[in-house]
């Protein structure tokens, strides 16, 4: 079992009467030391795949797992901690605090951390 799985991952939007298939069956393994990158034009759906293997979106159908435990059915608050605990995540439009500096942005990350490293 590879530490990154997605198995036939769809992510459908509704607008206007109009089905987006922003994902439509999206198979793909990352092997846990592995450094991968996701390729394609724009809104091919790569921050899709992303926001949904963070935690951030939830996938319409399919099976993700992450180190054997099915992501794609974490409740709500299990997708916090997830979140939390699991998974780092730097934005396209980095979404820092802007009234704090870039160590004090990363310390805040580190009061959330079981055992976080120096910042
Ligand atoms: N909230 C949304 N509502 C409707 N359609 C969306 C939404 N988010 C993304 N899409 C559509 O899903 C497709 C994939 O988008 P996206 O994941 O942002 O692609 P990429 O990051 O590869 O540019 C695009 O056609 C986009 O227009
Ligand atoms: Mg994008």
């Amino acid at each position: 079992m590879a530490f990154v799985e997605f198995h036939g991952v769809t992510k459908y939007y509704e607008m206007g009467g109009q089905k987006i298939a922003a994902a439509d069956g999206v198979d793909f393994s990352v092997e846990q030391g592995e450094f991968a990158v996701i390729v394609g034009p724009s809104g091919a759906g790569k921050t899709t795949v992303l926001n949904i293997l963070g935690g951030i979106d939830t996938c319409s159908g399919g099976k993700i797992l992450l180190d054997g435990r099915e992501v794609s059915a974490y409740t709500p608050k299990q997708l916090t901690e997830y979140r939390r605990y699991d998974v780092g995540f730097v934005f396209q439009f980095y979404n820092l605090v802007q009234n704090l500096t870039a160590l004090e942005n990363v310390e805040l990350a580190s009061v959330l951390c079981r055992v976080p490293m120096d910042a």
